[in-house]
């Protein structure tokens, strides 16, 4: 039985949970001729980085920082990965580069029963992850303000989400006015609060939460960050972004060995390395 070889390319790669939590699932459903690599690449040879793994024979890949926009030039990116501006998986069988960020994003607020159509939503950053934001909760229906340290980088997330997607009517305001606007919930897509900056966070001490929000943290290590601390001590509901990674994880492997994942096996692979990790 030929081996079937998926991994993720990106730099630095010592803390990704993909390999465990993907080998995890393969040993689950018994695909055992299936296997997911690390592969810790160079920043500046990104072209060998998609090359040699797809004339390896590799079913495909994930792509993570600093890879997931300059891989677009060495696959065939989907209208999401378009739309957003960024690969995250390959499948080589057909060459296509798609995002599972925003799937795995939209369908873990769901799967926490939070309503988005019509709701007032702040997202917090203007990289890679908030676009992904941007973009599902606009598909979503959601009403959105943008607010980052760099006003300058939410101008040309938005302007970029325009052209690519049609993205319209995102207001980008200074943290005070985002809290006065109100909100039902808060996304953090920045790094604010990452391991090992865990004092830190992007909400201001003083700024007052909105009443009754909810907070999603993308971070997801450590699993309770100071931000989610704040919005529970105002009575608030706080989530992090471990269910997003697990999710973006699973709808890969979904598109590369067309099987539903083991959403449980993957949570509990990746909380384990978490604990161990800590
Ligand atoms: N749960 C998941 O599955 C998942 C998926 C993707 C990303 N993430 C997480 O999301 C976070 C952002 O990832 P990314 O790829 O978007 O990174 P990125 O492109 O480097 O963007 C970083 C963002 O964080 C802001 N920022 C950094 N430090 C800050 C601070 N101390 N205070 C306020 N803002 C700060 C930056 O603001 P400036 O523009 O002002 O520099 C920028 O908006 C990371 O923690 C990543 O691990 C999680």
């Amino acid at each position: 039985m030929a081996l079937k070889r998926v991994g993720i390319i990106g730099f630095p790669l010592s803390h990704t949970l993909s390999p465990i939590m993907h080998n995890a699932a393969f040993a689950a459903l018994g695909l055992t001729d299936w296997h997911y690599d690390a592969m810790e690449i160079p920043p500046d040879i990104p072209k060998h980085a998609v090359e040699e793994p797809r004339r390896a024979g590799y079913v495909g890949l994930n792509v993570t920082i600093p890879f997931k926009q300059v891989v677009m030039a060495y696959c065939t990116p989907d209208a999401k990965a378009r739309a957003i501006g960024a690969v995250n998986t390959i499948d080589f069988r057909t060459d296509v580069g798609t995002n599972t960020d925003v799937d795995g994003f939209i369908e873990d607020l769901l799967a926490h029963q939070l309503p988005l159509r019509g709701e007032k939503v702040i997202v917090l950053g203007a990289g890679g992850a908030a676009r992904a934001a941007v973009y599902g909760l606009w598909q979503q229906g959601a009403q959105i303000v943008v607010v980052n340290r760099t006003k300058e980088r939410a101008d040309d997330m938005l302007a970029q989400l325009t052209v690519s997607a049609g993205v319209q009517g995102v207001q980008i305001l200074t943290l005070d006015k985002a809290a006065e606007w109100g909100a039902s919930l808060i996304v953090n897509c920045t790094s604010a609060g990452m391991k090992p900056q865990t004092d830190e966070s992007p909400w201001i001490a003083g700024v007052p939460l909105p009443q009754g929000v909810t907070v999603y943290d993308m971070v997801y290590r450590p699993a309770q960050t100071a931000f989610m601390r704040q919005a529970e001590a105002v009575g608030g509901r706080a989530i992090g972004g471990l269910g997003m990674l697990i999710r973006q994880g699973a709808a890969a492997f979904r598109l590369w060995t067309g099987r539903e994942a083991p959403l449980e096996v993957m949570r509990q692979a990746a909380e384990q390395a978490l604990a161990q990790h800590l």
